[in-house]
């Protein structure tokens, strides 16, 4: 156990890119102690570095794929040794894939559900009592518009964001009184490496900002126990808004 415990800790998933990094940024300039996780170990170490410089008393990195159901356990019993406690947890981590439900390969669908769906329930399972042993605490899931609307192509990825978001209301139903309570976070497309292929089509600056995101998530970091947001919709300008 380091000096660490006792102040404020989070876990983000998916933290060394796109929206995991923005957030895991926003939280290491609160001064918040952090574990970040993500497959590329070396990029990582890198970011590690870049979040203590900009604030982070701590951070333990642990590089690693979340299709791997082993992954939740280790990094609840390295959070555990470092922090003690959890106030915040992110999952945010999420692959995307694209086809029609007819041509979905099979080795697809199971990496998405594994990586989208199981992962994020195994880090709850192992995680809640930590989150359980903050003051209070705030689970923030990355889900997305095609898990509330349907979108041609995104069948496998909107189920698994779909699931998220009924899963965010349980744990409301079940822990919110425990002090802790999540929100589904359901952008459009957010301009990351994650929509880069939708480039011919849309362009980056007509997609939702990083920042954005980063703000919503740290108005509900600031939020009191006695609120709970179980889902933040973002709409593209210049959409109908029923579509990424
Ligand atoms: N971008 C969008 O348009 C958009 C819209 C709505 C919702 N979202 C959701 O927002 C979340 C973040 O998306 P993003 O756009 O920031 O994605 P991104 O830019 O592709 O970044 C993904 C992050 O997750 C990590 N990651 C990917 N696969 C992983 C795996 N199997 N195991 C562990 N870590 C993994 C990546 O690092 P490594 O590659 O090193 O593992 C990276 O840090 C996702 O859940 C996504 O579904 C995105």
């Amino acid at each position: 156990m380091t000096e660490a415990r006792g102040r404020a800790s989070a876990l983000v998933t998916g933290a060394s890119r796109g929206i995991g990094l923005g957030i895991a940024e926003m939280l290491a300039r609160r001064g918040t102690a952090l574990t970040i996780t993500a497959r590329d170990g070396e990029r990582l170490a890198d970011v590690a570095g870049h979040l203590r410089e900009l604030g982070a008393p701590e951070v333990v990195s642990v590089a690693g794929d979340l299709a791997d159901s082993a992954l939740p356990d280790v990094l609840g019993k390295r959070h555990a040794e470092a922090f003690g406690d959890l106030g915040c947890l992110v999952l945010n981590a999420g692959v995307g894939t694209a086809a029609p439900i007819g041509d979905l390969p099979e080795a697809r669908l199971d990496k998405t559900l594994a990586v989208n769906l199981r992962a994020p329930v195994l880090l709850l399972q192992r995680l809640l009592p930590l989150l359980r042993a903050a003051d209070r605490a705030r689970v923030v899931v990355l889900s997305s518009i095609s898990g509330v609307y349907a979108e041609p192509g995104l069948a496998a990825y909107g189920a698994t964001k779909a699931a998220l978001n009924s899963l965010v209301e349980t744990l409301n139903a079940e822990e919110s009184g425990n002090g802790v309570s999540a929100t589904a976070i359901a952008p459009g497309y957010v301009d990351t490496d994650m929509s880069a292929w939708t480039h011919d089509r849309i362009p980056p600056d007509e997609m939702i900002p990083v920042s954005d995101v980063v703000t919503l998530v740290e108005a509900l970091v600031s939020l009191s126990a006695q609120s709970v947001v179980p889902r933040i919709l973002i709409t593209r300008a210049g959409t109908s808004g029923f579509e990424a």
